[in-house]
Formats: C-alpha cells, structure tokens, sequence
C-alpha cells in the first residue's frame, strides 16, 4: 500500500509524484513507457501571453501562476537531478506574414492589453534586429518579453532522475483500470494482473485519460499534433518565434545545441498515429516562409502525438466525482506550462486534502457530463 499511485509518467504525473514525494509521501508511478506520450512531442514553449485565447481568461490566470513558478521549479529540478532542462527566458516573437495577418495580431495585442498583459508592437525592421534570420517579408510583429521555453525532453529526463532520487517508484507496466471498491477508487489494476493499491490514485494518462475502465466519463478527446525537429540551427534563433502565415499559425522554437521544433498541426482525428505528407509540407513550408535558412536544416525527426483535449481547453485538475481518484489531465497544448501549478497543486492536494485556490477553477464538476448521448458538454 502506497500513499498516492500515479497513472501516467508524463511531465504531468511525474512532476506531481516528484512533489508529492517531496512532501513525505510514498508515491508509486505507473507508466509502460513514461514520456513516449505528448511529452514527447512538446515543443516546451511557457507561453500564456502569446497563446491567450478569447474567453480563456481563467486559463490565462492559471498559466501566469504556472509561468511564473518555472524559473524555481527548473532551478530545484536541476538541483535534484543534475541535469539542465534548458530554461531560455529570451521572450516570444509573434509574427504576421502579409497584412491580414498583421491585422489578426493587432486583435490580439488589444486583448492582451485589456487584460493589462505586457507586449509591445514591433515594425518588420525591429522584428529583424531581434531576429536576424527572419525574412524581410514579414509584415510585422510583437514581442512578448515574459513568454519562455524549455526542453521537454530535458525536463521529463531531470523528472526521471528527482522522482528516483525522491523515493518514487516506478513500475513500467501498462495500466489496465482503475480499481474501484465500495465506490472509492483504491488503487491501479496493470495489464499483468498485479494491483498497486494506494490511499489516492492520480489521473495522469494525459489524452488517454478519457477510456480507462472504472473511471467516471471525463471530457477528455486526443486532439493531434504532428511536429518537426530540425538539426544544424546553432545560433539560427534566440528565442521562440511563432507566426500567422496567411492564416495559418507555426512556431519555431530553438533548443538544446542547434536543434529547431517546427509546430504544430492541430487535428480531431482520434488517435491517428501518422505523419502525413501534407503536414510535413505545410509546416515546413510556413517555417521557411519565416526563416528562409530552415530549407537547409537537417530534418531530424517527424512525429505525431495526442493533446488531451477538453470542451474549454482547460485542465482536469483536483478531485472527481469518485471518491479516492484525483484528475491531474487534460491539459491541451499547455502540459508544459502548466507543469508546475499541477504538480504543486495536485501535492498540496493529496498532502492537506485542500486543492489550492489558484486550481479550483480547474475541477471536473464544471462540465455537466452524461448527456443522452453520453457526450460530456460545458455548462
Ligand atoms: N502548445 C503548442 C501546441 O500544442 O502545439
């Protein structure tokens, strides 16, 4: 018997193992294969400002507070492990190619600004100075000075070693249902058979989080990304540059030494595995659009992952409505940046039976689930 079983060793769930042992707990993490899920694919990008959306202003709420703990979390987690995990504070580019992209981000700098968030509007000529590997095309652009990155594959690495060093167990197996008796989940059934039994289990199977048997319905739906990572880029970019090409949204984001991830599609296609020509093209063809010099990068690696996706593409955090099981998912295109407040939280809960005030916005019960059809819907 453990204190707390983790389902899914993901930057999600093994950051909340990692902090939840920190605190004293026994905690054992199950995952067949950890941070071969959307971890993988992450492009790391700490970007609340940059990426705020209309009507997503609790959202924007909680990725500030997670944005803001990054810098310590990074720091304690290179500390704990020994390992970097590639924090570069070097500000986001957003960029429009023609003028109706320009117009598209003068919208957003608006919002930005009624919401007191800090970017400021950059002619071509000042993007380029920023940037010299930009193309003279661009038509304009902001700088959004707070919004970062990291190397996700880095931090879940640094995970890896904090959680071992902590006490975390980890079983690699494959989990099978969440084991449920008397009405209160008491611990994780794996595909061997064997149970891991625990006082509290913690959801983070992030897009697979919506179809494990013994759990309640949950809005959760995989929503594809497919990305790229480029080689021989040293120096190419200082920071993140995301862009609107005609229309269209890419980001580059530099990491590691002369490494480039090139994303992302955004795809409701189920749990659709292929890299297809079409996404590789348009991605490609938008980068170098930006960054002409990309035509001459090395092409690394193509792959496609899972968003965990939800009706107001905000997190499943806190308890649900089956007593012993706590939700730590459904984090969409923010499971980076969001990394820290959940773990935090998601301790603070298991430690003190309290869910932070910062994550309350965050619980199931917000979504009335079990329509006729059986399809969770908003409020
Ligand atoms: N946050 C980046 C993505 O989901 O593609």
């Amino acid at each position: 018997m453990t204190d707390a079983v983790v389902a899914g060793g993901g930057l999600v769930g093994l950051s909340v193992a990692w902090r939840a042992a920190r605190r004293g707990l026994s905690v054992t993490v199950v995952d067949d294969a950890p941070g071969a899920g959307a971890s993988l694919a992450a492009a790391g990008m700490l970007a609340p400002v940059a990426e705020a959306g209309y009507r997503e202003e609790d959202l924007l709420r909680l990725g500030l507070a997670s944005l803001a703990s990054w810098p310590a979390f990074a720091a304690e987690l290179e500390a704990a492990s020994g390992m970097p995990v590639g924090l570069r504070t070097t500000g986001t580019l957003v960029l429009g190619f023609d003028e109706d992209d320009v117009r598209e981000l003068d919208a957003l700098l608006r919002f930005q600004r009624e919401l007191g968030l800090t970017a400021e509007r950059l002619t071509p000529r000042e993007a380029r100075r920023r940037e010299p590997a930009l193309t003279p095309r661009v038509r304009g652009g902001l700088l959004v000075e707070g919004d970062h990155s990291v190397d996700g594959r880095a931090v879940h690495a640094a995970l890896l070693a904090a959680a071992a060093a902590a006490g975390v167990q980890l079983v690699r197996e494959r989990v099978a249902e969440v084991v449920v008796e008397r009405d209160r989940a008491v611990g994780l059934r794996l595909t061997s058979g064997s149970v891991v039994r625990a006082g509290t289990t913690v959801l983070a199977l992030g897009a697979h989080s919506g179809g494990l048997p013994g759990l309640p319905a949950l809005p959760v739906r995989p929503v594809k990304g497919q990305i790229l990572r480029l080689a021989g880029a040293d120096g190419l970019l200082q920071g993140t540059v995301r862009a609107l090409v005609r229309g269209r949204h890419v980001y580059l984001v530099p990491y590691g030494d002369g490494g480039v991830i090139v994303g992302a599609t955004v795809e409701d296609r189920g749990f659709d595995a292929r890299v297809t020509a079409g996404g590789v093209h348009d991605l490609l063809h938008d980068a170098i659009e930006v960054v002409p010099e990309v035509e001459e990068l090395e092409l690394a690696e193509t792959l496609a992952r899972w968003r965990p996706g939800t009706p107001d593409n905000a997190p499943l955090l806190g308890p649900s409505s089956l007593p012993g099981l706590v939700l730590a998912t459904g984090h969409h295109r923010n499971g980076v940046l969001l990394t820290p407040v959940t773990a935090e939280a998601t301790a603070e809960l298991l430690v003190s039976g309290s869910l932070p005030e910062v994550a309350a916005p965050f619980t199931a019960d917000r979504f009335a689930v079990g329509t006729s059809e059986g399809d969770p819907r908003c409020r």
